[in-house]
């Protein structure tokens, strides 16, 4: 897949919603899963500060078209997450971001950060697992902003998510791009990266939100026919990467998350004002 660097940098810039209508939000239906939704992305967006510095500690920044990118890249999804504040906040929740550095990590995360660190000492090639791992990422984000916007009737989140998914799509292309180029250099990136995939590997949030959250997610967001349809698109996709054809993780985790839906999953879609009153 080509990707145009040049063009992406001189346009990169952050998300415009000056024109947006604020108070116009509550004026329309919103429902309790929506917010949820909203709030659990939100965190997300802000969390791309945190998976940079993961990534810089790989030799992800000796790559200069890596290193390019992903200063524009951390610019956009700062602003995406701020959009979404905006479109919370506006629907009567007071509530910022979480803030990615704050938390103590893990002894789980120490080890893994530990282990990252002994891979990347002996591999040269160790970026590529993040490009690929980003790449999922990225779609699975993009697609999910997508069923969102299919079904809201709320027409200022239909607005503020089509501007998200414009640049959520220029990032998947730029991971998915490099991912392809470093796996089709080596068979045995390859293979690290699917032993890595298969270990360690877990949708958006995974590390960061409660299973439980990312049950919500996997259930609200892609719990219809369309979703389905999205979520064996990101498996497809992702499977055409060279030595990828094995990958179905997406659909593992999802059917895993949608034998575990509650019932009363119509909950979700009761308007917000009568969760808030
Ligand atoms: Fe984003
Ligand atoms: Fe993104």
């Amino acid at each position: 897949m080509p990707f145009d660097l040049d063009q992406y940098l001189a346009t990169s810039q952050k998300l415009d919603v000056s024109d947006i209508d604020w108070e116009d939000v509550s004026r329309h239906p919103i429902a309790v899963g929506e917010i949820k939704a909203l709030e659990y992305m939100m965190d997300i967006e802000a969390h791309t500060l945190c998976y940079l510095r993961d990534l810089l500690n790989t030799d992800a920044g000796r790559d200069p078209e890596i290193a390019d990118f992903l200063a524009c890249w951390l610019y956009e999804e700062s602003y995406h997450g701020r959009a979404i504040e905006s479109f919370v906040r506006a629907a009567g929740v007071d509530r910022s971001p979480a803030i990615c550095g704050a938390r103590r990590p893990t002894w789980r995360e120490r080890l893994e950060s530990a282990g990252t660190a002994v891979l990347n000492s002996l591999r040269r090639d160790f970026h590529i697992v993040h490009m690929t791992w980003g790449s999922i990422q990225e779609i699975t984000t993009l697609n999910g902003y997508l069923c969102l916007a299919n079904r809201s009737r709320n027409p200022v989140l239909v607005q503020v998510l089509r501007r998200i998914i414009r640049d959520e799509s220029r990032h998947f292309s730029f991971y998915y791009h490099k991912a392809s180029e470093g796996l089709a250099r080596s068979k045995s990136t390859q293979r690290l990266t699917e032993f890595l995939l298969r270990r360690f590997w877990g949708p958006v949030g995974y590390g960061v939100k409660a299973e439980r959250e990312i049950d919500f997610m996997l259930q609200y967001i892609f719990g219809d026919a369309e979703g389905a349809r999205h979520i064996r698109h990101i498996d497809q996709t992702i499977s055409r990467l060279p030595g990828m054809a094995w990958f179905d993780l997406m659909s593992r985790r999802y059917q895993a998350a949608m034998s575990r839906a509650p019932r009363a999953r119509g909950a979700w879609s009761r308007p917000v004002e009568s969760a808030l009153a």
